[in-house]
């Protein structure tokens, strides 16, 4: 099929059209030159799938496909786009649920065939590691990244962009499935992450011995012992106050996560660490991260916390530096439910 493509703009005022459904939010938001934010519109499914305790691919699939165009119309409303639209479109291609994917990267090609602009496929542990730049665009490489969501948990070198080097992850659940995990087992709701950060306030994060996984070995993660560790003790202290539990739970994973955030620093010369995915809103660990880096003398990058969770401004950054480096995507590409960073 051949298309009209515009001649590709050049200079400043370069504004991409981001699209991001790869799990439970559908959002859409206008970039520009890849920092400055017009849009950022996000439409989160949590309440539809709350009461399944998780999400549910083919009703987030569902709920994509009616949600999608009203949240693209008020990320260009907003943004104050012209009729002939931006200057491309980016969409999330990977790793994600199929179907959700399949909803945004379709929605994406349409709209870049219709005002004839590139269409630049994006990988969404990219796109995290731009929330952190989106507001620092001026940061010094290397940096070390901590990317933590409901699917991943990584340490990621990052020496420039495009440019990652994965150091370590996790061999079972992610730091935010722990999260959700362990709340749904306290009967405290989904999603587990927000809750447990809330409810730890009024804990004690050393009320209750839990373990501190694989501490000592170089970068990777264990979650699930954890998570066992949390059902065992409540089940042999059913009396134990649920905020305690919380606290000492949420301090397990903070732990750890610095402690590797920060030998991972030292060992690459890192300027500094930042922070990215869902579990990088936690108060605790963002606490944690900048004390760490004012002992090591390095900065700390915490992007804000709507930029932590799943949003379309970083796809957008993240495209436009992707169509800057490889060009535009084929409109031949698929969703890759497990696109692998690096
Ligand atoms: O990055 P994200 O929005 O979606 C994925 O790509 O997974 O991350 C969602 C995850 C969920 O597991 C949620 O419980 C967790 O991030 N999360 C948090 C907090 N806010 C969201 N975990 C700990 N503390 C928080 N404040
Ligand atoms: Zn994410």
């Amino acid at each position: 099929m051949s298309r009209t493509e515009r001649s590709p703009k050049a200079g400043p005022g370069f504004r991409v059209l981001g699209i991001e459904t790869s799990c439970d939010e559908t959002a859409a938001a206008v970039v520009v030159d890849g920092h400055g934010v017009l849009s950022n519109v996000v439409s989160s499914q949590v309440d539809i799938h709350a009461r399944y305790g998780g999400v549910v691919p083919e009703i987030a699939s569902r709920a994509h496909v009616e949600l999608l165009n009203p949240v693209v119309a008020q990320a260009i409303v907003e943004a104050g786009l012209p009729d002939d639209g931006p200057d491309a479109v980016a969409a999330t291609y990977g790793p994600g649920l199929v179907g959700s994917l399949l909803v945004g990267i379709s929605a994406a090609k349409a709209m870049a065939m219709v005002w004839g602009v590139p269409f630049v496929g994006v990988n969404h542990l990219e796109a995290h590691l731009h929330a952190a730049l989106l507001e620092e665009p001026d940061l010094e490489m290397p940096v070390i990244v901590l990317l933590v969501s409901g699917g991943h948990t990584m340490v990621i070198n990052m020496r420039g962009i495009g440019d990652y080097e994965v150091l370590g992850s996790t061999l079972d659940d992610a730091a935010g499935e722990a999260f959700d995990k362990v709340a749904r087992f306290l009967g405290l709701g989904y999603p587990g992450g927000p809750i447990i950060d809330q409810l730890a306030t009024e804990g004690d994060p050393e009320a209750v011995r839990l373990p501190r996984a694989m501490l000592d070995d170089a970068y990777d993660f264990s979650f699930s012992g954890l998570k066992t560790a949390v059902v065992n003790s409540v089940r042999k202290q059913p009396d134990l106050d649920t905020a305690d539990v919380a606290a000492s739970f949420q301090a397990a994973v903070v732990d750890v996560l610095v402690a590797k955030a920060r030998k991972a620093a030292r060992e690459v010369g890192a300027t500094g660490i930042a922070i990215g995915g869902g579990v990088a809103a936690n108060s605790q660990l963002r606490e944690a991260v900048l004390d760490a880096a004012v002992d090591d003398g390095i900065q700390a990058f915490l992007p804000s916390r709507s930029m932590c969770t799943d949003n379309a401004a970083m796809v957008a950054a993240a495209g436009y530096y992707r169509l800057q480096s490889e060009g535009p995507t084929s409109l031949a590409v698929g969703a890759v439910p497990n696109l692998k960073l690096a």
